[in-house]
């Protein structure tokens, strides 16, 4: 390594680089295991569609041409679906780039402030520091919600923008369509509320759930970020979608990179959006294996928070890095919740029925020993 002397941001600085969940492949080489399976970054078990899998395929010839820097054919086919005017969708390099940009376009004074429970997605914090404004986060209440009454005590004429994970991520609980409509009422003129639907699939069965794409239509100051990273199993090519005012759409584009969506992304994203089978398929299995991890769960004596998504909170007697390492050993990689700031909790993705098995075999022994211990 050869160093230069060169001068960084200190607010780049006091960033922390993003921990993912760990590769299969890192853990199999670093252990020496074969067997390993992951339910740490809240994928679609069953992989992608087979739809989307054959469309991407017959793409790769053509994989020596720019992609369409307008997302022409995916935005229609979304606004189709969605019954949304083109001018109000965003596509973009996964949800996170709608959620990252969106503080870029909307602020400019440190005095401003991003408002947002934790733990939650923690790239809403680190958005704060990046566009040098004041960040003002508050616990998520007792049942492991985002605090709205609080929150709402906490705006001011400084609120530029709100952070809202629905549901959240890493507690898998919702805010009703009810306590989030009076929550924008209390909004100031000018700021906006990312609402963070990556889970919206998996929730979609709770009556009291609201649809972030009606709030936008009804001409609120929301823009609704979806993905195609989960439910519709395409994590690795990096394509998330949204709904906003159409002033946010224009500005949106006037500052992404031009090929932001890479031309695979766009006609996998084309093809599962017509593949209703699979979508189907991975909520319907989800609500089953997530029921059965949830009593499992429960019936060794873990506290679980109830989940609207493919994921699940659960608090243990233990440290969760202790239980990440020990898991790990066995080859099932979790997402510990240290890196939440929970130290006891951990969050396990609703695998499939085997995975679900596995983990929970591991786990019954791992509670078992440290109480007999
Ligand atoms: C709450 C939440 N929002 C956004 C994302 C980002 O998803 P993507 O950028 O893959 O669309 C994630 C990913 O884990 C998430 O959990």
């Amino acid at each position: 390594m050869v160093s230069v002397p060169v001068r960084i941001c200190p607010n780049i600085l006091q960033l922390r680089p993003y921990v993912p969940g760990k590769p299969i492949s890192e853990v199999q080489r670093e252990l020496g295991l074969e067997d390993v399976i992951k339910l740490a970054s809240n994928e679609n078990p069953f992989g992608p569609s087979p739809k989307a899998i054959a469309a991407m395929a017959e793409h790769l010839k053509d994989l020596h041409l720019y992609p369409d820097a307008s997302c022409f054919e995916l935005r229609k086919k979304l606004s189709d679906k969605f019954q949304v005017p083109p001018e109000q969708i965003l596509i973009s390099n996964g949800s996170d780039e709608i959620l990252q940009l969106l503080a870029y376009l909307l602020i400019d004074d440190p005095e401003a402030e991003i408002l947002t429970c934790m733990p939650s997605f923690g790239l809403y914090r680190a958005v704060a520091a990046q566009t040098r404004c004041k960040s003002v986060c508050l616990p998520l209440d007792q049942e492991g919600k985002f605090d709205l009454e609080k929150l709402s005590k906490k705006i001011s004429s400084k609120t530029k923008l709100v952070y809202i994970a629905n549901p959240n991520n890493p507690t898998g609980t919702i805010v009703t369509d009810a306590a989030l409509r009076e929550f924008i009422g209390r909004l100031p003129e000018g700021a906006v509320l990312a609402l963070d639907e990556a889970y919206f699939e998996f929730a979609t069965d709770d009556p009291n759930y609201p649809d972030g794409r009606k709030l936008v239509m009804e001409g609120l100051p929301v823009v609704a970020t979806r993905t195609f990273s989960k439910a519709y199993g395409l994590a690795g090519i990096r394509v998330g979608y949204g709904f906003a005012p159409p002033e946010i759409r224009d500005a949106f584009d006037r500052l992404r990179l031009p090929f932001h969506v890479n031309s695979l992304a766009q006609v996998g994203a084309i093809a599962a959006l017509d593949d209703e089978q699979h979508l189907n398929k991975t909520v319907i299995e989800n609500r089953r294996n997530r029921d059965r991890l949830e009593k499992a769960l429960v019936s060794i004596g873990a506290k679980v928070t109830p989940s609207h998504a493919n994921f699940v909170w659960a608090e243990f007697d233990q440290r969760s890095s202790e239980l990440f390492d020990k898991l790990l050993r066995q080859g099932v990689i979790v997402r510990p919740g240290h890196l939440m700031g929970a130290d006891n909790h951990v969050r396990i993705s609703v695998g499939t029925e085997e995975e679900i098995d596995r983990f929970v075999l591991s786990i019954q022994a791992l509670v078992k020993a440290h109480v007999g211990s």
